[in-house]
């Protein structure tokens, strides 16, 4: 009897644990303080911090290193990401702890003899990984807005987390199945995501919490030197990557002026270069706001077609005119001057899809002088903060750093690899984005903030999806402001995509009805279905105060509040 009970309450425990942690909550609505992110352990830890006295920034930083630990595909200690920070006063700031290129990196570095693109290697292993910056980003984070002022405060969750584990979901169980063979292949030696892990069973990850206590000891200083830079050094050198410890060493996240737009009376701040969401997001905004895009209706062909050609003629810009600016002179005056963009729309028909093979990037003679997971919080002050931090892929490039238990991006890939080849991502790119050492790749990560008319802090929001994070914040942002859906409306919707090439427009299986996909290939669009675009993390401010936070539904991800 006595044996009896004990199976009931272990079996009662267990299920409690994993429902807890699997059914995520998509909506919530709050007075004080709202923390979204993809994983509902991350959403809550950071509402702790908030709770406990901390303020957005102490939040983000428990949530960056949360994520490392029970996020493994796109949270991360070896990747690197965009932050934009709002004061409640209204001030904004743009932290970019983008990773970058090694020294030793080479334009050709993923050519072979004959000057084809061997595959792969921007992708998987020890070549395809940039020098990293979140640890970095954390750090400056700390230094120059923390609340709390205790680091060791912060990192505790995340470090509690990795050595005594958490309950692995079934997404992530799926998830980590799809990618375990080439885990096996790309691994020489056993980690934590050797064996296959299931939904339900605690994952433990011990090497990841020691990287982490050295990163709590000393900061930066605590992953980019000593024993744990050795151990990445290491495992670069036993696996043909470039990067070494003056890379390490040397590595610095930079202050940036987040960019500045407005669209219907709104502000909106966005990051700007290396992530192309400062130059595109403007761009797309500007062009539709020319046109009436409300009254086309929502999601009918006509204000698809509106769209997708807007976002046909952005992205041609910013395959052939986007990259670090450190390195390339970027047109950027031209490229967002109202002229410009209003005689890029000149070929646009209403009837008829514009070949993307007559759509060129714009041509500029008067040459000035001299661009992955999301979290948004809001906390109990007002202050709101965006970030978006990536190891590129799943995964990143599928390496753990020996002796650190954690996966290293492979960032490398966003980098044109060569002219006219596309990325992951299907993205194309030119000579502005081309490898050189010490240079920041483009980017399409988009954390962004919206004002109302009147000033006051409306949405922050962003997603991760490669070159669809764009397009998704658009949507969101034009599906509250254009076509005044409530923010569950907005994020849930479903979404579709264009990027110039390939020419066709992304949408999303079962979101647009057979009608609506008709018209648009009677108009000559290529319509493709896909499962799924972005991940949109979202909060919104009522006009009374309350603090909405939503959660997209097409994972795990999970709004917390109070
Ligand atoms: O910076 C970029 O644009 C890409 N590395 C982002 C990657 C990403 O969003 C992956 N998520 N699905």
């Amino acid at each position: 009897m006595k044996k009896l009970f004990l199976l009931v309450f272990i079996s009662f425990v267990f299920s409690c644990r994993t429902s807890v942690e699997t059914n995520s909550v998509k909506e919530v609505r709050v007075q004080n303080a709202a923390v979204v992110t993809a994983h509902p352990i991350a959403s809550e830890i950071g509402l702790q911090v908030i709770k406990d006295g901390g303020n957005a920034v102490d939040a983000a930083i428990a949530v960056q290193f949360a994520l490392s630990v029970c996020f493994p595909r796109a949270g991360n200690i070896a990747g690197g990401g965009f932050a934009i920070y709002r004061e409640k006063d209204g001030t904004g700031y743009a932290l970019d702890f983008r990773e970058l290129a090694p020294k030793a990196a080479r334009e050709d570095m993923y050519l072979d003899e004959a000057g084809n693109v061997i595959p792969e290697a921007s992708i998987r292993g020890a070549l395809a990984v940039g020098v990293p910056g979140s640890v970095d980003g954390m750090d400056q984070l700390f230094q120059r807005f923390s609340k709390l002022n205790n680091w060791d405060r912060l990192m505790q969750p995340a470090i509690d987390l990795a050595e005594k584990g958490f309950y692995l979901t079934e997404m992530q169980e799926d998830d980590l199945a799809k990618v375990q063979e080439s885990l096996n292949k790309i691994n020489k030696n056993e980690t934590s995501f050797t064996a296959s892990r299931k939904a339900g069973q605690k994952f433990v990850q011990k090497k990841l919490a020691e990287v982490l206590k050295a990163i709590q000891k000393e900061r930066r200083y605590g992953f980019y030197t000593g024993w744990v830079a050795d151990k990445f050094v290491e495992t670069m050198e036993n696996n043909g990557g470039v990067i070494n410890h003056l890379d390490l060493l040397h590595y610095k996240s930079e202050w940036r002026q987040p960019a500045e737009f407005y669209y219907r009376n709104h502000r909106i701040l966005t990051m700007p270069l290396p992530s192309s969401a400062g130059v595109v997001l403007p761009q797309v905004f500007e062009m539709v706001s020319q046109y009436n895009l409300p009254g086309g209706g929502f999601h009918t062909p006509t204000s698809i077609h509106l769209v997708a050609e807007v976002e046909r003629r952005a992205f041609a810009d910013r395959a052939m005119h986007l990259g670090d600016p450190r390195f390339n002179r970027v047109p950027l005056y031209n490229l967002m001057h109202h002229d410009y963009l209003m005689d890029r729309m000149k070929s646009f028909s209403r009837d008829k899809a514009t070949p993307s093979s007559e759509v060129r990037e714009g041509v500029f003679t008067d040459r000035e002088s001299m661009e992955t997971t999301h979290f948004s919080i809001v906390d109990n002050e007002g202050n709101a903060i965006a970030v978006t931090t990536t190891l590129n892929g799943a995964y990143g490039s599928h390496l753990v750093c020996e002796g650190g238990g954690y996966f290293l991006n492979n960032e490398m890939d966003d980098f044109s690899v060569k002219p006219g080849v596309p990325n992951l991502y299907g993205l194309i790119g030119g000579e502005a984005n081309k490898i050189q050492s010490g240079k920041r790749m483009l980017s399409s990560m988009s954390p962004t903030i919206v004002d109302y008319p009147n000033k006051s802090l409306k949405m922050v929001l962003g997603s991760p999806g490669g070159s669809t994070i764009l397009t998704s914040v658009f949507q969101v942002i034009s599906n509250v402001i254009d076509f005044k859906l409530d923010l569950n409306g907005a994020v849930q919707a479903p979404r579709f995509h264009h990027q110039w090439l390939p020419d066709q427009i992304m949408m999303e299986k079962g979101g647009f009805d057979s009608h609506t996909i008709q018209v648009l290939e009677e108009k000559g669009h290529t319509i493709k279905e896909v499962e799924s675009i972005g991940r949109v993390e979202a909060i919104l401010i009522e006009g009374d105060g309350t603090i909405v936070g939503v959660a997209d539904k097409r994972k795990d991800d999970h709004a917390s509040g109070y």
